[in-house]
């Protein structure tokens, strides 16, 4: 278990569908991070493939020049999934309460999920899911900065500092075995946190872990 018990809670529990019931059509985080996320997916996935998108909102950060066969979103606020341009269906399931995904088998070629993974309290659970839903040889981009719902995200996260959240996303990775071991790309801040507190930007910082599942042997 990646897990404790008491790791896994979060300062608001209640029903994550209640935190999630108005549309917030606002990005998470700055423009540099999602350059950048879009720059990575630019350079891993491949065009015409099948993609999901899980914690998805309004929007996907997927480079505009490329095509997929098929984007599939999930997230909480329906209203935000229906606005987004890149989503072909979506669905909408509260991976705390059901991590259980109706979808097949081996049937995308990259799971994404960006600035969401704080708020999975069964990762174990929703990593096995995104194990079993990716093709051999499919990829998992799991990215994240240093901003949350505080109240939302699982204690764990909360207490965590930024290199120990990779470390946690790594053994969130290790607790599935199939997949390949987990590549990080870490983009600090410039700025040290002291000065961001009083006003001076710095520059969101951009982490991304990245596993593969294993071809069959
Ligand atoms: C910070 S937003 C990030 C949205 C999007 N990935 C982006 O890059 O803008 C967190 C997203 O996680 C989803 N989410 C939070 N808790 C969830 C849960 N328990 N089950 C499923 N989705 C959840 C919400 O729908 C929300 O859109």
């Amino acid at each position: 278990m990646p897990l404790r018990p008491n790791q896994r809670l979060k300062l608001d529990d209640t029903d994550d569908k209640l935190f999630y019931a108005y549309p917030r059509f606002v990005t998470h985080v700055d423009d540099g991070f999602i350059q950048q996320l879009t720059d990575l997916y630019r350079q891993r996935l491949k065009p015409n493939t099948r993609i999901f998108d899980m914690m998805s909102s309004w929007v996907s950060h997927l480079p505009d020049d490329m095509e997929f066969d098929h984007v599939e979103g999930h997230g909480l606020n329906a209203e935000e999934l229906s606005r987004n341009p890149r989503l072909n269906h979506y669905i909408v399931q509260n991976l705390n309460e059901n991590p259980q995904l109706t979808l097949p088998d081996q049937s995308f070629d990259a799971v994404l999920n960006c600035v969401s993974v704080q708020y999975v309290q069964y990762p174990e659970a929703v990593f096995s899911e995104i194990y079993r839903i990716l093709k051999p040889g499919g990829i998992a981009i799991i990215s994240f900065s240093n901003r949350m719902f505080f109240q939302k995200a699982i204690q764990a996260w909360r207490d965590a500092t930024e290199s120990t959240r990779v470390e946690l996303v790594k053994r969130y990775f290790a607790s599935v075995p199939g997949f390949t071991t987990p590549e990080v790309i870490a983009h600090k801040s410039t700025v040290p946190n002291f000065l961001q507190w009083v006003g001076i930007p710095g520059g969101d910082p951009f982490y991304a872990v990245i596993a593969y599942r294993r071809e069959a042997q």
